[in-house]
């Protein structure tokens, strides 16, 4: 059975209209953490002139390749295994997004992922990152702060980031942000482009 997550039914609408505008001069995607592979049928199938390559840890791909099958379209070629802390595809994406998963991953996680997307990005990449994030050290608010505890308790290496800090690790890799969009349920997608000075 496929796997199935209702958060991705939710945040799919919101996401896409930001993508809509960013990602419209776009070619090729990489998606970073796919998780079912939800977004991915939704994007691709909005968004034809777009090649949306997904990618996950290995058990996560056959989930993503049954949401894949069943789609049956052009844009999607099948995942491709990547862990953020390890080897990355030999390709390089005019744009890549990834989905709640900066507050899953550890610190150490997040820095590896920021400092391997040179390798794979053209010179005028787009980055999209949607998920909650804190400002200034702060929840946006206390269902944001419950989440946090909850993740804590899950893995300790696990929290809701700084979007300063985040910006920083953008900054470093030459990604200026371009927009940094309000969404629902405090969240926010979060636009870097390369070379935009
Ligand atoms: C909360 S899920 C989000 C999945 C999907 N993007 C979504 O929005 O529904 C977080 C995802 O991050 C992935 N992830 C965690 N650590 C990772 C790593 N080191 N490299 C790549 N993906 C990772 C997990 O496998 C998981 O699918």
């Amino acid at each position: 059975m496929k796997p199935y997550a209702d958060a991705c039914d939710r945040n799919r609408g919101p996401i896409l209209e930001v993508l809509r505008q960013h990602f419209a001069d776009r070619h090729r995607v990489l998606e970073i953490g796919s998780g079912t592979g939800q977004h991915a049928v939704h994007f691709a199938a909005a968004l034809p002139q777009l090649t949306w390559q997904t990618s996950e840890c290995e058990p996560s791909l056959a989930g993503i390749r049954l949401w894949l099958d069943e789609a049956g379209l052009p844009n999607l070629p099948q995942p491709i295994a990547l862990d953020v802390t390890g080897a990355w595809p030999n390709a390089r994406f005019d744009a890549v997004f990834t989905a709640n998963t900066l507050h899953i991953m550890g610190w150490s996680e997040v820095r590896a992922l920021f400092a391997a997307l040179p390798k794979v990005l053209t010179s005028d990449a787009v980055l999209a990152v949607y998920g909650p994030f804190n400002y200034d050290g702060r929840f946006t608010s206390p269902s944001n702060a419950a989440f946090d505890e909850w993740l804590k308790q899950r893995s300790a290496r696990s929290g809701i980031r700084d979007f300063a800090a985040v910006d920083e690790l953008a900054r470093s890799i030459g990604l200026a942000l371009v927009e940094d969009r309000a969404m629902p349920a405090n969240n926010r997608t979060l636009v870097w482009r390369r070379g935009a000075a």
